[in-house]
């Protein structure tokens, strides 16, 4: 079965956005995100869809639930609700020979995907972001067990130190 990945970072205080956008720059993570996301289908918001500016991230097919009008993007799909989303990033990755979908963001979408989620790619900014806009829900430890997790000392173009840290689902769905 294809798991339900969902990437985030948050905020000790749980913040993940202010204003249209993260209130970091976390180079390091960025390029940890490139590579587990990487040639796998993406489930994103269209809030989150527009904070790249109206372009996909490249290698990876994207599916941005909206309830607007389709939008028309070369390697963008929309679909009308995130069940609808799901299914259709389940036949990609089938068809890409991927085990994974990964659900990126924001707010709105990781609320209803968390729990449908498979596994959860945290990392844990070490800040309190006071004027966040956007937040992360709790996770449950009744629902989710943390599988591993390291310290990642922030390098020149990150902002804060982070904790990169894997929860993986107790019961399967
Ligand atoms: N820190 C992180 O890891 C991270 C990751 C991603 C994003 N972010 C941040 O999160 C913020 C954006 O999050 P957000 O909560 O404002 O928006 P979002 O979740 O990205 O997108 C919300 C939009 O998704 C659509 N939508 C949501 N649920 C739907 C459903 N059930 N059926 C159909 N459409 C649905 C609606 O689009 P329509 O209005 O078009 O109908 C809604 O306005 C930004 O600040 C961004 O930078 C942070």
């Amino acid at each position: 079965m294809t798991q339900i990945s969902i990437v985030v970072a948050f905020s000790r205080n749980h913040v993940i956005g202010r204003d249209g956008d993260m209130p970091w720059k976390l180079s390091t993570d960025l390029k940890r995100f490139k590579a587990l996301t990487m040639g796998k289908p993406l489930v994103l918001g269209r809030k989150t869809f527009e904070s790249f500016g109206g372009r996909p991230l490249p290698g990876r097919p994207h599916i941005v639930v909206s309830r607007g009008a389709p939008i028309a993007v070369a390697g963008v799909e929309t679909a009308a609700s995130l069940e609808a989303a799901l299914a259709r990033a389940e036949r990609l990755a089938q068809d890409l020979g991927v085990d994974d979908i990964c659900v990126i963001g924001g707010g709105e979408i990781y609320r209803q995907a968390l729990p449908l989620a498979d596994v959860l790619h945290v990392t844990h900014v070490e800040a309190d972001i006071a004027d966040g806009d956007t937040f992360f829900p709790p996770i449950s430890d009744d629902l989710f067990e943390k599988q591993e997790e390291h310290f990642v000392p922030a390098g020149e173009r990150d902002s804060y130190d982070t904790r990169y840290a894997i929860y993986r689902r107790k019961k399967p769905r």
